[in-house]
């Protein structure tokens, strides 16, 4: 769309605001190694280009950098400290689903590192407006567990992936087994239009790095057959640098043990393992009330620490990341940058009280111009509460919910 088209004209001066403000974050953060530009060339070179086409390209170094501080800007996220780390693959001239394929088996085999976990970021071809998304995932992470929905309801595997795991059978996804832990196709669109499910990591079984859990004193543990993947890899949130959205960049960083422990294991709308630990190691799970969950809880974290360390893979715990992203905004206080975050995130889902995250708040804010954003899904829904029939009414709801949601494009 031309920039002279008045219904436009918000968007571009947007657009503009936007690219301005990620520019002078990225001066208030140049260092010795720093652009040695001047932002306000670079900002008068990036408002002819809107002029004249409506958008703008970044360079890869405002690509590299931006998606670093589109990690650092992320409020919900205890492991930004780490956001200079950040590996940026710059594939925007990807646009086939060969090519999406490769680069993202790359991604995943680099990742890995040998269990040295490495954090990167692949970027595909930006949104343009009025255009089908050029790349987009219909998966949530690159790796993820299916679900498989029995007659009866109940679900085999991982029910946050109920939904999908239905589509891809559509889609005529034939897998392999039908286990707890059946890995999940990849579903690649090109140009709006989704392409047949690849089942990649059943062709190529050396990208499925997995954790046996066992338990540092039980024994018994083993015989829960439970086992995680080892590098989480989100594949469905939008990078936005200075105003310019990129609807697929999928990035990857590693697990705090809390995630699998507390969440993918316990949630009783997920794997809900609890009343299995608890009869393991013989709690009395007559009542809540004796605790029994917080005390199965504990004992499955440290069995997820211990099996993570005990195979060589990179986790974190929440003491260490709690304690490492204390010193973090204590160290960009000093430097005069306060920084803002999601208390209700950044509080690990066991012991609290016991991380500096509990005893501090946090400025809310969320940096629009920069920064990673939940969006609707490729097919144009929005898919929050997953699961859930796509009625008209229930698309109404999660179209309002977005709306108010500061974390939403
Ligand atoms: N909580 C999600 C999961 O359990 C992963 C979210 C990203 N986590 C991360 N450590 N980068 O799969």
């Amino acid at each position: 769309m031309h920039a002279s088209d008045p219904s436009s004209a918000f968007d571009v001066s947007r657009l503009r605001d936007q690219a301005h403000a990620f520019l002078e974050q990225w001066a208030a953060n140049v260092r010795k190694n720093g652009p040695s530009r001047c932002p306000s060339a670079r900002l008068q070179e990036i408002e002819t280009e809107i002029e004249r086409t409506g958008t703008y390209m970044h360079t890869p170094e405002e690509l590299e950098f931006g998606a670093r501080l589109a990690w650092r800007n992320s409020n919900r996220c205890i492991g930004r400290h780490l956001w200079r780390s950040l590996e940026v693959r710059d594939c925007r001239g990807v646009r086939d689903s060969n090519g999406v394929e490769e680069a993202l088996r790359a991604h995943v085999a680099d990742a890995w590192g040998g269990g040295r976990i490495r954090s990167i970021i692949t970027v595909f071809a930006p949104r343009r407006e009025g255009e089908p998304d050029p790349v987009r995932l219909g998966n949530h992470q690159l790796v993820r567990y299916a679900g498989f929905r029995r007659p009866d309801g109940s679900v085999l595997g991982d029910p946050h992936s109920a939904a999908f795991t239905a589509r891809c059978l559509e889609q005529g996804w034939e897998p392999t087994e039908r286990t707890a832990f059946t890995p999940l196709p990849w579903e690649i669109w090109i140009d709006g239009r989704a392409t047949p499910p690849v089942d990649v990591l059943a062709r190529h079984p050396e990208l499925l790095q997995e954790v046996t859990l066992s338990h540092p004193d039980e024994p018994k543990f083993a015989d829960l057959g439970l086992k995680w993947y080892a590098v989480p890899l989100l594949a469905e949130m939008a990078l936005v640098i200075g105003g310019v959205i990129y609807p697929c960049a999928p990035f990857n960083g590693f697990y705090m043990e809390t995630e699998i422990g507390a969440r993918n294991f316990a949630d009783t709308e997920r794997y809900d393992v609890l009343p299995r630990i608890g009869r393991l190691f013989g709690l009395d799970t007559s009542s809540d009330r004796t605790l029994w969950r917080d005390r199965a809880l504990v004992e499955l974290n440290r069995a997820v620490l211990h099996s993570y360390d005990a195979a060589g893979v990179t986790i974190g715990d929440h003491h260490t990341l709690g304690a490492q992203f204390e010193a973090f905004c204590k160290a960009e206080e000093q430097a005069g940058r306060e920084v803002s975050g999601d208390w209700t995130w950044l509080n690990p889902p066991i012991s609290a009280s016991q991380t500096p995250q509990f005893h501090r708040s946090y400025k809310p804010d969320v940096v629009r111009h920069t920064n990673f954003f939940y969006q609707a899904g490729p097919d144009g829904h929005d898919a929050k509460a997953t699961g859930s029939p796509s009625t008209a009414a229930a698309d109404a709801h999660r179209q309002e919910e977005a709306r108010r949601c500061p974390y939403h494009l």
